[in-house]
């Protein structure tokens, strides 16, 4: 089978590999579409810790069940399924353990036409979801659930800003952020991707490359932000934490321009302000985002599918940017 695999540090190449043979527990999976994530890129940057050549890279798929290695996985056998990333959260839902790995590095992962899981990893893909939609929705989706919803307690009504509202985890935020009845902001690098975001819903938005842009968001939503939810790090983390209101949120799970070197810490414990991390989602949080998506009809914001052969390309445009939401290939 055709695989896109780590070949040394910063590079990756399709090549060909043995089909995985189901083990005890486990079913066999033919991929039909699988979804990028920036994770996916920082390891082809060779920017991820753990990093081993020669895994099959991917973390997001959607696909039919073909065989089941043990009696437990035969009421799968051809089901269209989506696939729980998570390998080994462990049984604190409050953090994964120790062991916790995700699905495409160091597990060989998505992007390849077969994987095998564990049966604990399938879940039935949401009928209204082709199935390219729904390989666009497992790790986003889980990561945006557990930052809104868990980590940043969101309520109706209350103002949240989605930062760099293009990124494939933040426009899932965006839009539970919106079916959830709160109030929603956006910030982006592209004015385009501010203009379809309002047409969307938002409230209205701000591009982050224009100087002061953060006074111009405090003052639009009169007295700052109830949560904010970030990826991008650095030193514009000081700027978002400037437009929170006095015990506003702010929840990152990524942090991609690195660490701030100037946060405001008296303005913090005064304001008593929450500064949250928050890293993907746990099992419970992953099949609540399902039901949550089918719920409310959820369709990810997603370019135009590319055939697994352009893959390269979908990664490219990624590493700068160029996509609004998720960038998924057609195995
Ligand atoms: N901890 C976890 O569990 C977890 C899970 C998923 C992702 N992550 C991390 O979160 C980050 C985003 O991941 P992703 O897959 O969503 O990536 P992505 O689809 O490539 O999105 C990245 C987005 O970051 C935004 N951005 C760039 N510079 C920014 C700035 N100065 N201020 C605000 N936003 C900015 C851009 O938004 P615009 O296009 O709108 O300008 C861009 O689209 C990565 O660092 C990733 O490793 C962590």
């Amino acid at each position: 089978m055709k695989a896109l695999v780590l070949a040394s540090p910063g590079q990756i190449s399709v090549i060909d590999k043995p089909q995985p043979e189901p083990k005890r527990g486990e079913v066999l999976v033919h991929l039909k579409s699988a979804g990028l994530n920036h994770r996916d890129q920082w390891i082809r940057e060779g920017k991820y810790p753990g990093i081993q050549e020669g895994v099959t890279l991917g973390s997001d798929g959607a696909g039919q069940v073909i065989r089941a290695g043990s009696p437990e996985g035969e009421p799968w056998v051809g089901r269209e399924v989506i696939i729980n990333p998570n390998v080994g959260w462990g049984g604190n839902p409050a953090v994964q353990s120790a062991d916790y790995k995700i699905l495409g590095m160091p597990v060989d992962g998505t992007f390849a036409e077969y994987i095998c899981v564990s049966v604990d990893r399938l879940a039935d893909k949401p009928a209204h979801l082709s199935t390219a939609q729904a390989a666009a929705l497992p790790l986003g989706g889980l990561t945006a659930f557990r930052a809104v919803f868990t980590k940043g307690e969101l309520k109706a009504g209350e103002k949240v800003l989605i930062s760099g509202v293009g990124g494939g985890v933040a426009q899932f935020a965006f839009q539970f952020a919106m079916a959830a009845g709160a109030e929603v902001w956006v910030t982006s690098g592209s004015q385009e991707k501010i203009d379809y975001a309002v047409k969307l819903g938002a409230k209205g938005g701000f591009n982050y490359k224009e100087e002061g842009w953060h006074k111009a968001a405090k003052k639009a939503a009169e007295g700052g932000f109830d949560l904010i939810i970030d990826s991008a790090g650095g030193n514009p983390m000081v700027q978002l934490i400037d437009t929170l209101r006095p015990a506003g949120r702010l929840v990152y799970y990524g942090a991609t321009l690195g660490v701030p070197a100037n946060i405001p810490l008296h303005k913090m414990f005064w304001q008593q302000i929450r500064l949250q991390g928050s890293t993907m989602g746990n099992d419970e949080e992953f099949q609540e985002m399902i039901r949550f998506v089918e719920n409310h009809q959820l369709e990810p914001i997603m370019e135009e599918p590319l055939p697994f052969d352009s893959i390269m390309e979908a990664f490219d445009a990624m590493k700068e940017g160029r996509q609004f939401g998720k960038l998924v290939v057609l195995i």
